[in-house]
C-alpha cells in the first residue's frame, strides 16, 4: 500500500476547459491561477506594469498569452500543462485554450481529461462551436462537465438569463448523455464566483467554480484495474532479453504469469526494474504500478514483440479483427467506406480497412443519419477490419486501452474509442493483389481510372466514347467502353428503367468499372445515369479514379437528332418513363468535365475528352 500510495503522489487531477473561443477560456485560466494562488512570483504585476507602459487595459488573457510565449521559446520548462492547486488538491490543464493542437490532442489522447469545465458566454448562450465541443467530451467519454456561464457582468448578473442559458445548456448536454455536475454564472474577468461566492449573484446558491472542481470524483484507481501493459520495445543485453512498456492500468510484479496478446503467448516475470530510458541506474523492483515505464525478463524465451498487450492469463484484453467504434474525424479528405489507413491502439499499429460507416451525426442538429462518408469534424460510428488481430479493450472497460487513433501517411486523421470489437472469419477481408497500381501504372504507362459520361439519350455519349477510345487506343493505352446499352444485353438484361432499376444499373457498371480500373486500364462508362444520387454512389464505389463528365445538350437538339428514334415513340407514349420525357434528368452537380455537343463538333469534342484522360491518368 505504501508504494502504491508513492506511486500516485503528485499525481494531478487533469481536467480540459472547452468552449467557443470567444467566450472567454483564455480569462478564466488566467483567473483561475490568480484566484488560487497558483502564479509565478511578481508574474502578474509584471504584466500589470508591461500592459500600463503600452496604454493596455490589462487583460487576464495576457496571462495566458505570456505563459504561451514562455512555452514557444522555451524558457519555461514543461509548461506543455498548466497546473493550479486548491485546498483540496493538485489540477493539471492539460491543455492551453486555443492552442491549434488542442482538438487533436484530445482526439489522440495525447491529453486525458477526468473532467471538464465548459465555458459559455451567458450573452451569446450556446454557440455551434461549444455544441461540438461538448459532443466530443462525450465521445472521449468524459462525464464529469461543470458549465461556467461566463461574463455574467456583461449581464447585468441577471438570474432570468441565467437560467435560460444553463437550462438551454444542461438540456444540450442532457441529450448527448452528459449529465453536468453544477452551472455556475461566473465573471472570469471581475472573478465573480470563481473562487469566492459574489456579492453580485445573491440569487445563487451552488458552489463555486472551484468548488464544483473540486467535487469532482477522480476516476477510478487505473491500479486497481486488470493488468494492461502494451509493449513498446524489446532489448537484448548479453544474453538477457528485456521487454519494456508502460503500465497503463493495473500493477505488475516478479512471479506474476502474464499473458502477451493477441499471440497468447505465456511467461512468468523473472526481474523487473522502473526504467526511464535515460541510460542511468534502475532499480531493482519487486512489483510495479499503472503509470510507471518498466523494464523486465521473462523466466522462458516465449516470442513477444512491439505492439503486444500484456496481461494477466485470467482478466485479459480482446483480440479483435473487426472493431466498432466511435470516431471523430480531423482530415480534410473526407472518410470513406473501402478506406485504408493505419489503426494505432497502444504501441500497436495495424493496417485497417473502413467496413462501414454506420451512422453519422449533425454536431448542430445532434441528428443521427445514415452517411456514406465522413467530413472533416463530423463525427461517426464506424466498422474497421484489420487484417492481423489487435489486442484491445472496450471504452467503458478500460478506457487507456479502448481509444486508439487513425493515421493515414504521416498524420494523425482521426481519433476513436472502441464500442465493441470481435474476432471474424478472416476470409471476408479483402485480399492484397500481388500486383500493385504503381506496378500496373509502371507497364501500362498510365493510371486507371473511370471516366464516367452521364447525360440525355441522343446528347452524343456513346459517339464520345467510341471517338475517344479509338484515339486512346491509338496512342497504345490499355482502354474500354462500358456502354448503358451494351451492358443491358447482357450483365443488366433483368433491369428496366424503374428508379429501382436505375440504381442497379449503375452500380453494376460501377463495380464492373472499377475492377477493370483495378487492372490499370482506363474505362470510359457511358450512360444515361440521370440521378445525382446514383452518380454519387457510382464515385463511392469506384474512389479517386472516378471521374464525372456531362454530355451536355438539351432537350429540343437530342430530341431532334433522336438517333434511335425513341423520343418519337416515347412521345407517342409507346415508351414509359423515357429520361428527359417522361423521367427526371439531373445535370451534374459538380461534374470534373462538361462537354458542350450543341456547341462543338464531334472531333473538337473528341479533342477536349482526349486532353482531359491524357492529363489525368498520366502515370
Ligand atoms: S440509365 O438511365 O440506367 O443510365 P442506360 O444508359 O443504361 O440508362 O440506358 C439507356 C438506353 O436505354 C437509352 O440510350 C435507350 O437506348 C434505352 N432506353 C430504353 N428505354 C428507356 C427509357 N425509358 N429511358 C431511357 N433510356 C431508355
Amino acid at each position: 500500500m505504501l508504494a502504491r500510495a508513492g506511486s500516485q503522489k503528485g499525481r494531478a487531477f487533469p481536467i480540459v476547459i472547452v468552449g467557443h473561443v470567444d467566450h472567454g477560456k483564455s480569462t478564466l485560466v488566467g483567473r483561475l491561477l490568480h484566484d488560487t494562488d497558483s502564479l509565478p512570483d511578481g508574474k502578474l504585476e509584471q504584466l500589470k506594469a508591461v500592459s500600463a507602459k503600452r496604454g493596455l487595459e490589462f487583460e487576464w488573457s495576457f496571462l495566458l498569452d505570456a505563459l504561451q510565449v514562455e512555452r514557444d521559446q522555451g524558457i519555461t520548462v514543461d509548461t506543455t500543462q498548466i497546473w493550479f492547486t486548491t485546498e483540496q488538491r493538485r489540477y493539471v490543464i492539460i491543455d492551453a485554450p486555443g492552442h491549434k493542437e488542442f482538438l487533436k490532442n484530445m482526439v489522440t489522447g495525447a491529453a486525458q481529461a477526468d473532467a471538464a469545465i465548459l465555458v459559455v458566454d451567458a450573452a451569446q448562450g450556446l454557440a455551434e462551436q461549444t455544441k461540438r465541443h461538448a459532443y466530443l467530451l462525450h465521445l472521449l467519454g468524459i462525464r464529469q462537465v461543470a458549465v461556467a456561464i461566463n461574463k455574467i457582468d456583461l449581464i447585468g448578473h441577471d438570474a432570468a438569463r441565467f437560467s435560460e442559458v444553463a437550462e438551454a445548456v444542461r438540456g444540450y448536454l442532457a441529450d448527448i448523455g452528459i449529465e453536468v455536475s453544477a452551472l455556475v454564472p461566473v465573471s472570469a474577468r471581475a472573478g465573480d464566483n470563481i473562487a469566492v461566492h459574489s456579492a453580485a449573484t445573491p440569487w445563487y446558491q451552488g458552489p463555486t467554480l472551484i468548488g464544483a472542481l473540486d467535487a469532482f470524483v477522480p476516476r477510478a484507481h487505473a491500479v486497481d484495474q486488470p493488468l494492461r501493459l502494451p509493449v513498446q520495445d524489446l532489448y537484448r543485453f548479453d544474453d538477457r532479453r528485456i521487454v519494456v512498456g508502460r503500465i497503463e492500468s493495473g500493477r505488475l510484479a516478479v512471479g506474476d504469469r502474464i499473458r502477451f496478446a493477441p499471440l497468447g503467448r505465456e511467461a512468468t516475470v523473472a526481474t523487473l526494474e522502473a526504467w526511464r530510458g535515460d541510460g542511468g541506474a534502475h532499480v531493482p523492483r519487486a512489483e510495479a504500478f499503472a503509470g510507471e515505464s518498466v523494464a523486465f525478463t521473462l523466466d522462458e524465451e516465449v516470442f513477444v514483440e512491439r505492439g503486444a498487450l500484456a496481461s494477466t492469463p485470467d482478466r485479459r484484453p480482446i483480440d479483435a479483427n473487426r472493431i466498432t467504434a466511435r470516431l471523430f474525424w480531423l482530415d480534410r479528405e473526407v472518410l470513406k467506406p473501402g478506406d485504408r489507413l493505419t489503426l494505432k491502439i497502444g504501441t500497436a499499429e495495424r493496417e485497417a480497412e473502413v467496413e462501414a460507416i454506420t451512422e453519422s451525426l449533425d454536431v448542430e442538429t445532434l441528428d443521427v443519419a445514415t452517411a456514406t462518408q465522413v467530413d472533416r469534424n463530423g463525427v461517426a460510428r464506424v466498422i474497421l477490419r484489420t487484417r492481423r488481430p489487435v489486442a484491445l479493450d472496450t471504452y467503458d472497460a478500460q478506457a487507456r486501452t479502448g481509444r486508439g487513433v487513425l493515421i493515414r501517411g504521416p498524420q494523425i486523421v482521426g481519433g476513436l474509442v472502441i464500442e465493441a470489437a470481435d474476432r471474424v472469419a478472416h476470409d471476408i477481408v479483402a485480399v492484397d493483389s500481388s500486383v500493385t497500381a504503381a506496378d500496373r501504372a509502371r507497364l501500362n504507362g498510365h493510371r486507371g481510372g473511370v471516366l464516367w459520361l452521364t447525360g440525355l439519350s441522343g446528347a452524343g455519349k456513346s459517339t464520345l466514347a467510341m471517338a475517344t477510345q479509338r484515339a486512346l487506343f491509338a496512342q497504345g493505352k490499355q482502354i474500354t467502353v462500358l456502354d448503358g446499352d451494351n451492358l443491358r444485353r447482357g450483365l443488366n438484361r433483368d433491369l428496366g428503367f424503374s428508379e429501382a432499376d436505375r440504381a442497379e444499373n449503375i452500380r453494376r457498371l460501377a463495380e464492373v468499372a472499377k475492377l477493370m480500373a483495378d487492372t490499370g486500364m482506363i474505362v470510359i462508362v457511358s450512360a444515361i445515369s440521370p440521378l445525382q444520387a446514383h452518380r454519387d454512389t457510382a464515385r463511392q464505389i469506384i474512389g479517386a479514379g472516378f471521374h464525372e463528365v456531362h454530355v451536355r445538350a438539351d432537350l429540343a437538339s437530342c430530341e431532334s437528332r433522336d438517333p434511335k428514334g425513341l423520343y418519337k415513340r416515347a412521345r407517342a407514349g409507346e415508351i414509359a418513363a423515357f429520361t428527359g420525357i417522361s423521367a427526371p434528368y439531373e445535370a451534374p452537380v459538380a461534374a470534373q468535365l462538361t462537354i458542350d455537343t450543341t456547341r462543338l463538333s464531334v472531333s473538337d469534342a473528341g479533342e477536349t475528352l482526349l486532353d482531359y484522360a491524357t492529363r489525368y491518368f498520366a502515370a
